[in-house]
């Protein structure tokens, strides 16, 4: 019996050892906690304060210590056994916190949760005066804790107090800063917030990024706190002054309709470290982090082979307590020609656990090829990957601010073009883009392609003998046969979502018994297998992406895939809808959370990682969303009006890596328009990108429920509408001869190819 046929049956097979389940298991709910260890990014240490002693006393302020935010809202959210928060995490660990505090806080925030409030999504309680004076009787020692809450289909605005505190935060922090000596700061945020007010006052010691570490998050801070864990996260954004200062925020909200993506290639730390005077304006740059030990880099060296770059460095802790450091590489290529950013990721490795007086030699490597950019205006060559002749200079270092340049230079003594493809899914109404030297280039308005694509599916003779999926699998019959016995209204029904079944609620696909297809479900989501509670099963939640991707860690990443594929099994569920991989092109976006970085390497280095991770189990992964949904608010309709270059560097580069290393199974468009065509109808993206130009051979499914039309789908390329469709208007454009039963063949073709890599 082929595997993928369990399918049929639901059964209730526990997938761990001697019998046991691995859904919500301890062993997972440990994995998660390393990973959020791993993931916490120590922003601020002066005078050593953290970690703090096991017997110290401290005073938790902040309602966020009980209302710990595990992960956001939406799809992205997780519904495990329990949650630890912040005050259990000490509580636990035998922290002496001053009790009258947790007790305060949690009446506080009990009665929201009785209000119905969100867990995260209230504001901050007013302090008495009493409870204040007693704390600071107790100790001098202070932790101020933050916490925000984001989720699908809502943003932030400028002035919601997301981005910065709320006056009532304020006040709690003055109160706090009035009152004691020793300070630590734990912000408890999904991706960039306002960090201004701690990192200016000297009062404010210490400050960690707890970001949102999953069902053990409050104990992984704990861990961290007392330094039983020692952090070794780094920023995967950049932290900036304020939010006027990252180039997305002007017209992030200008309209509903549309976003100009003006500062093009420059997000992230290609804007701060390249555009003249806004290098001052980052509090922490990208790639940062600090650690309770110290680490040295040695005999860093470079060499390459004329195809790939070889990079090597010695990596020392040179302090007192054991620990993990990242080696980053980044490039500066040559932009006489090109505007090109000052810095961009193209390698990195995480020592392991290293012992003081320790030294471990980090080896990395990348493609020449991959220090090119995407000429959309014809400069070099138009629509081609090519790099400019001179030096492309390399900087080895522990964050972009701080890497180094080395004696290595890789040399071109002429323009060359590394790869020619195709002028797809230009803007048409895009007015200006950014160059790097701060002044916008007016762009001349241009006409989108809105290309098709032939379809060159041809079916064989119908063969006499009835066939199921069970005979392609055994190998006695091709799936160009079987597809060529199914009737034109199952083609059609095959592209469309069929009804949950078992304990999955995003529904499943398939289900054609007579062809011996059985349904095959659906689950959420990045940061943990999301079965709704009154199943009874209750799943791991892991650390958020963002935070996931802050441990710059991919052995740790594919081991995380590989244990919720496993829940995912456990449970009858065969496709998980991960990784989420939007770029944080904005501070605002409400699902930063779910997706990794501002930066695309990392981005598909991460997702790459969890999709192997993933299907080693023999469930699909599902990378989304494809592309350019980098917000919220109307994003069915929202165009996001992007160059060339920007998709190609920036938005699409980390499908393009995660694809290309790692073969995902299925991808899921995105809800959002492309300059102008909605990426599940847009046949240049899908098509001529996706499938032509990277090779993917996977199925393509939509985001669920989305605006497009499932017919215009169809010809784009997009295989699978979920959750549910119209049938009846893909039988009449059949009918109508607008599109052939090849083109709904093709769809049912890679949606039949991808059940059967199941297993
Ligand atoms: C989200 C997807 C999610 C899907 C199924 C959509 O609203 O955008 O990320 O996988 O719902 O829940």
């Amino acid at each position: 019996m082929e595997k993928w046929a369990r399918s049929r049956y639901q059964p209730c097979l526990p997938l761990g050892e001697n019998g046991t389940r691995v859904t919500g298991s301890k062993k997972h709910r440990e994995l998660s906690r390393r990973a959020a260890c791993e993931g916490t990014v120590l922003l601020k240490n002066n005078n050593r304060l953290l970690p703090i002693k096991r017997d110290a006393k401290i005073a938790v302020f902040g309602k966020a210590q009980i209302d710990y935010v595990k992960g956001g809202g939406g799809s992205g959210d997780v519904n495990t056994e329990y949650v630890r928060n912040i005050n259990d995490g000490l509580v636990m660990k035998g922290v002496r916190v001053f009790e009258k505090l947790p007790a305060y806080y949690e009446q506080y925030c009990n009665e929201q949760y009785r209000k119905w409030r969100v867990r995260g999504d209230f504001d901050e309680a007013a302090l008495p005066e009493e409870l204040l004076r007693e704390a600071a009787e107790y100790t001098d020692t202070a932790v101020i804790t933050i916490n925000r809450y984001s989720r699908e289909n809502e943003d932030h605005t400028c002035d919601d107090s997301y981005f910065y505190l709320s006056a009532a935060e304020k006040t709690m922090v003055n109160n706090v800063l009035d009152n004691f000596e020793n300070i630590i700061v734990l912000l408890n945020v999904g991706a960039m917030t306002d960090v201004t007010w701690f990192y200016d006052n000297d009062k404010i010691k210490a400050a960690v990024m707890l970001c949102q570490g999953g069902m053990e998050g409050g104990l992984a801070a704990a861990d961290v706190l007392i330094g039983d864990a020692n952090p070794s996260g780094k920023l995967v954004d950049t932290f900036a002054v304020c939010l006027e200062d990252y180039p997305s925020s002007e017209g992030f909200h200008e309209s509903k309709d549309y976003v100009e993506y003006t500062e093009d290639i420059f997000v992230g730390y290609r804007y701060f470290e390249t555009v003249p005077d806004m290098k001052k304006k980052v509090i922490y740059p990208f790639g940062y982090g600090m650690s309770y030990t110290e680490f040295k880099f040695s005999d860093v060296r470079a060499c390459d082979n004329g195809k790939t770059v070889f990079v090597t460095a010695d990596v020392t802790n040179t302090g007192e307590r054991e620990g993990k450091e990242t080696v980053q590489v980044y490039y500066k290529a040559p932009s006489d020609k090109l505007a090109r950013p000052a810095r961009e990721l193209c390698a990195f490795e995480k020592t392991r656990n290293l012992a003081p007086g320790e030294t471990q030699r980090i080896e990395m490597s990348f493609e020449i090829k991959d220090m090119s950019a995407f000429d959309d205006a014809g400069v070099i060559d138009k629509s081609s990957w090519v790099m400019e002749k001179g030096s492309y200079e390399i900087f080895v270092g522990n964050s972009v601010r701080d890497a180094r340049k080395i004696q290595y230079e890789y040399v071109l003594d002429k323009d060359i073009t590394v790869e020619k493809l195709h002028s797809y899914c230009a803007p048409e109404k895009l007015t200006k883009r950014l160059n790097d030297d701060g002044t916008y280039i007016s762009v001349a308005p241009n006409k989108t392609g809105g290309m098709s694509f032939s379809c060159d599916y041809s079916l064989p003779q119908k063969p006499e003998e009835k066939l199921t999926l069970d005979n392609i699998a055994d190998g006695s019959a091709s799936l160009d046969e079987l597809i060529s016995q199914i009737s034109e209204n199952d083609l059609i029904d095959l592209t469309i979502g069929v009804p949950s079944i078992g304990v999955a609620n995003t529904c499943g696909f398939g289900d054609k018994s007579e062809y011996g297809i059985p349904a095959f479900m659906t689950v959420d989501g990045p940061a943990g297998v999301r079965i709704e509670k009154n199943t009874g099963v209750l799943t791991t939640a892991f650390p958020v992406a963002t935070m996931l991707a802050c441990t710059w860690n991919t052995s740790l990443m594919e081991e995380i895939g590989r244990a919720g594929a496993l829940e995912a099994k456990e449970n009858n569920l065969q496709m998980w809808l991960t990784p989420a991989l939007n770029i944080h092109r904005s501070p605002l976006c409400g699902r930063n959370f779910e997706y990794f970085s501002e930066d695309p390497f990392i981005s598909g280095k991460m997702a790459a990682a969890k999709v192997r991770g993933i299907q080693s189990q023999g469930i699909a992964a599902t990378p989304k969303h494809f592309a350019a949904n980098n917000k919220e608010t109307e994003r069915f309709e929202s165009d996001s009006i992007v160059s060339e270059r920007a998709l190609r560097e920036i938005y699409l580069k980390g499908f393009e890596i995660c694809i290309k290393e790692s073969k995902p199974m299925a991808i899921m468009t995105s809800y959002n328009i492309i300059n102008g065509i909605h990426s599940s109808e847009n046949a240049e993206l899908i098509t001529g990108i996706l499938r032509n130009e990277w090779g993917f051979d996977g199925m393509i499914t939509t985001d669920w429920w989305n605006s497009a039309n499932h017919v215009k789908e169809i010809q784009a390329g997009n295989d699978l509408r979920m959750p549910v469709g119209k049938p009846e208007i893909v039988k009449e454009a059949l009918d109508k001869g607008e599109i052939s039963i090849k083109q709904v063949a093709i769809c049912v073709k890679h949606i039949l190819e991808l059940m059967l890599k199941l297993q």
